[in-house]
Parts: structure tokens; C-alpha cells; sequence
């Protein structure tokens, strides 16, 4: 529960403190306010969650559903962006498995099939590759994108006593933290549609870029 609070103020911020809706880039702050550099005005988020930090580590329902159409449904529901949430280890440990692979050992071959037959291009790269691919689809359709770094072991999250987010916990080694922010910080960086950086939800401190 504790762990969950910052992102609800998040979201409440998110929610409900912005008037109008800008695209442009970049954004910066002014006062409590999240605001287009340009012309000053507020940007609001209608963020989407959308999990890569679960086991597969791939987000659900590519394996039903194009990605380019996803996104386009997410937009016509409204939303302007994903909170793109991700794994410590899927870069530090498991970057170089790939998605089908991790589909079969999950014993999960049938979403490997779907998704062969709906967005061929992701079966057979890395999560790493599947990251970034992502990343450059929801930029691509003009989405905003919070990267999430939610957990550091794939999987369902958050209970009090799931290990797998503050210092002390058996899935958490700050050392290993730090280096995933940096691969990750290093894969985002330059690319306009990423706007947060979400270091851990337990730490309750982002940035923007
Ligand atoms: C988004 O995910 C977070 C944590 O995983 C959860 O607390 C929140 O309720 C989710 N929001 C929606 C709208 O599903
Ligand atoms: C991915 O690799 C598998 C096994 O080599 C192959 O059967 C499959 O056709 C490949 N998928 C795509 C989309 O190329």
C-alpha cells in the first residue's frame, strides 16, 4: 500500500491539475505546474498504465491486437500517453533473453503465436530491443511516455511484503538499482516523447527531462 501512495500522487497531480493539452516539446515546469517551454502553457497527462515489468516482460495484449492500433484505440479513449512501467532486471539481467523465449519458458507458447501473427517484429528480439521499439511506436503516434521503473524482478507487484522494491529487500541491490537507471536513463535520453523518469515508485522522486 505504502509503495502505491507516491504514484497516486502522481496521478492525482496527473489527473487533475492541468488545464489544457499541448504535444509540444519539451516541457518544463513552472511553479507547480507542468508547462510547454514554448508557449508556456500547461501540458495535461492522461497517462494509460501499460506493464513491461511483469514476468514476460512485454506488455499485455500485443499478441491480440497491432501495436500501432493499440496505441491509436488508447488515443481515441483519450489518453496521451503511457506510463511505461519496467523491471531493474530485465536490463541488468535478462536484456539479452528473447521475448519469444521468455514466452515459451513461461509456457505461455500460444501468446508467442499471437503474437508472430499480430506484431512479428517483437517474437524474436530482445526485451531490450522490445523496449525501445516500444518506446519509439508510442513517440511515433505522439504519445508522451512515463518510464516507470516499478520493480527490480519481473513480475505482478505490490504487495507490502513482495521484496521487490526498497533498499533491504531480497529483489533489491542498490548497486544493481543504480545501474539499471543508468542503462535505461542512456536508452531514453534524447528521445522527446519520454518526459519522466520515474526512478523508483518506493522513492517518490522523479525528474524531468
Ligand atoms: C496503475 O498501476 C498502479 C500500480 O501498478 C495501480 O496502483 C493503479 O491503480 C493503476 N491504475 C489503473 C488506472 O489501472
Ligand atoms: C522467430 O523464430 C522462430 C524460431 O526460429 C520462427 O519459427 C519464427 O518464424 C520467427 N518469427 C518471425 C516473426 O520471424
Amino acid at each position: 500500500m505504502g509503495k502505491s501512495k507516491p504514484l497516486c500522487l502522481f496521478s492525482l497531480l496527473a489527473f487533475s491539475l492541468f488545464a489544457s493539452l499541448s504535444h509540444s516539446l519539451p516541457l518544463s515546469t513552472n511553479k507547480r505546474w507542468i508547462v510547454d517551454d514554448e508557449s508556456g502553457e500547461r501540458v495535461k497527462l492522461h497517462c494509460i498504465n501499460w506493464s513491461t515489468h511483469l514476468n514476460a516482460m512485454l506488455p499485455e495484449g500485443l499478441d491480440k491486437i497491432p501495436l500501432n492500433v493499440f496505441i491509436a484505440q488508447m488515443k481515441e479513449h483519450g489518453f496521451n500517453c503511457v506510463r511505461y512501467t519496467w523491471a531493474t532486471h530485465m536490463f541488468t539481467r535478462y536484456g539479452d533473453h528473447k521475448v519469444g523465449e521468455t514466452l515459451d519458458s513461461l509456457m505461455i507458447h500460444r501468446v508467442r503465436l499471437g503474437l508472430r501473427k499480430h506484431n512479428p517484429y517483437y517474437e524474436n528480439i530482445t526485451h531490450i530491443e522490445a523496449f525501445d521499439a516500444m518506446i519509439d511506436q508510442f513517440g511515433k503516434q505522439g504519445m508522451m511516455v512515463v518510464a516507470d521503473n516499478h520493480v527490480g524482478e519481473p513480475r505482478w507487484c505490490c504487495g507490502e511484503k513482495d521484496g521487490n522494491a526498497f533498499f533491504g529487500d531480497r529483489h533489491f541491490n542498490p548497486q544493481e538499482w543504480l545501474q539499471g537507471l543508468s542503462i535505461v536513463a542512456k536508452r531514453v535520453k534524447g528521445k522527446p516523447q519520454v518526459h519522466i523518469y520515474i526512478y523508483f515508485i518506493s522513492l517518490k522522486s522523479f525528474s524531468f527531462h
